[in-house]
């Protein structure tokens, strides 16, 4: 089995509604496998440097005020395909082409508050778990019903 790892976290929004656990939860029943997870205030510079490709957009200030406006559930979460599939739990960043069941068609209606990040590319993953997470923070274990879900 070819396994990946994605960084998903959770934004101040998604923090401050209460939504950490639901969301968390998406993850584990798909059958993801959670390896590392923090509760963070980064500083400007390090939002910053996540959101780098954005930085000429229109909406660049204002997103990093958002991300600045409380603490983010950092996490990376792991398993087969894990990436794409962790983009299909999120759902599509603009609400009105996200669907209901996803995390965004369920709980935001507001692209400038829409709860979560996901990595979007294998190669992107590895940069923002390495921005994030230190090596140490990042854990080996075995799922129990590792043999179910593959
Ligand atoms: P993310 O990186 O947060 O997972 O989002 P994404 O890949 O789905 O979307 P991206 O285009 O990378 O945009 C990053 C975040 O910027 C905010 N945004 N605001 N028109 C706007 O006001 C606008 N467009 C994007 C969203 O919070 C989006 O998630």
């Amino acid at each position: 089995m070819t396994s990946e790892q994605t960084f998903i976290a959770i934004k101040p929004d998604g923090v401050q509604r209460g939504l950490v656990g639901p969301i968390i939860s998406r993850f584990e029943q798909r059958g993801y496998k959670l390896a590392a997870i923090k509760l963070v205030t980064p500083g400007r510079e390090h939002l910053e440097k996540h959101y780098a490709d954005l930085s000429d957009k229109p909406f660049f200030p204002g997103l990093i005020n958002y991300m600045l406006s409380g603490p983010i559930c950092a996490m990376v979460w792991e398993g087969r395909d894990a990436v794409k599939t962790g983009r299909v739990l999120l759902g599509a960043t603009n609400p009105l082409a996200s669907a209901p069941g996803t995390i965004r068609g369920d709980y935001a209606i507001d692209v400038g508050r829409n709860v979560c990040h996901g990595s979007d590319s294998v190669e992107n993953a590895q940069k923002e778990i390495d921005l994030w997470f230190s090596k140490e923070d990042l854990v080996t274990y075995k799922q129990a019903h590792h043999s179910w879900i593959y």
